[in-house]
This record gives C-alpha cells, structure tokens and sequence, in this order.
C-alpha cells in the first residue's frame, strides 16, 4: 500500500526514533509499503519517520538512478536497514545535491564524508556490518539522519538556508506542487 509521506513541519520527522523489537507487528507490511510508497514517489531512500513511523528503519533502492549517475553499483543497491548503526564516518568531505521526500522540490547541496561503515539488521534479522562509499554511503547517510530527526536543510549553509525559509514555510502549509500524497501539519 502506497503511504502518504510525512511532510517538513511533522513533529515525527524531528523525533528520535526507537528501536525495533524482533517481535515488532506488522513488520513485513511496513517494510513493502515503503518500497510502494518510495517507488510511487520516484524515490531512493525512505525512512520509518517519514511516513509517520517513529521506528529505525530505512529502504533503499538506487536502481532508478544508476544508468544516470553510470554507476552500476548503484543498479543492485536496494536494501533495508532495521536498527541501523554508523560505526564509522571518514574519508574527504564532499558536496552533492540532495532531495527528499519530505521537502518536495527542494534541492541543495550538502556536504558530507565519502566513506561509511555501518552496521544494521536486514529483514531477515541477520546482522550485517558493510562498508559503502560515494552516492551508496550519501543515500545510507540520509536516511539515518532520519530516524535520529535530522533533515539535510539543518546542514546547509545559513545563507541558503535564509533563501529557502519561505519555501519550507509553504511546505509546511502543504502549498506545495508534487504528485504523491503528503500529510501537513493542520492548524
Ligand atoms: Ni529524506
């Protein structure tokens, strides 16, 4: 089932999200409707938050923008992540354009480290500690930010962050132009 997305101005976007138990209900159902909700969206990263879910767990899925980037390890990245944990952060810091589904139609860059170490459960609950870099450790880094109530528009640099207020203040009024449903705060 596609799910509405949870929209910049929802308090659950800026929570601290819990852990999920093994015996978590319903856990098979969410995991398929984030990838629907993703995939219906256009897409390459969802977390729980963002469908109104304060709970650690993220999807992935790069393939759309694999044969766009002429990367093709981005073409078979499509995973989840439950309990994810960053255990390492190096390399150089770099700029890159990030979207989200949560800020419709907002772009801008930001810069983060090129390398992450992380450990997570997959939907099977088998721990698995991986190693991503470039776009792959950009996505995986995103989406973690979520689910401890970051967004990328925090990052950005104070200037930008000033030219886009207003857009993010229509965002939370739901004055936005974007074809998958959203919920907004209500008055
Ligand atoms: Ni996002």
């Amino acid at each position: 089932m596609v799910l509405p997305v949870y929209v910049y101005g929802m308090s659950v976007l800026r929570r601290v999200a819990s852990e999920i138990p093994e015996d978590f209900e319903g856990l098979d159902q969410l995991i398929e409707d984030m990838f629907e909700t993703m995939r219906a969206s256009d897409g390459i990263g969802l977390a729980a938050p963002q469908v109104g879910k304060s709970v650690r767990i993220f999807v992935v899925d790069t393939s759309p923008i694999s044969e766009d980037k002429g990367e093709p390890e981005l073409k078979d990245f499509k995973k989840v992540f439950i309990n994810p944990y960053i255990l390492e952060e190096w390399g150089d810091s770099w700029s890159f354009e990030e979207g989200c589904l949560s800020l419709p139609n907002i772009r801008e860059e930001v810069s983060r480290l090129t390398n992450v170490r992380i450990e997570y459960y997959d939907e099977n609950w088998n721990l698995i500690e991986e190693e991503f870099d470039g776009i792959r450790a950009r996505v995986v880094q995103h989406e973690y930010d979520h689910l401890d109530g970051k967004l990328f528009v925090d990052q950005i640099n104070p200037i930008r962050r000033k030219l886009i207020s207003a857009r993010l203040n229509a965002i939370s009024k739901g004055r936005v132009d974007n074809d998958y449903k959203i919920i907004y705060p209500k008055k």
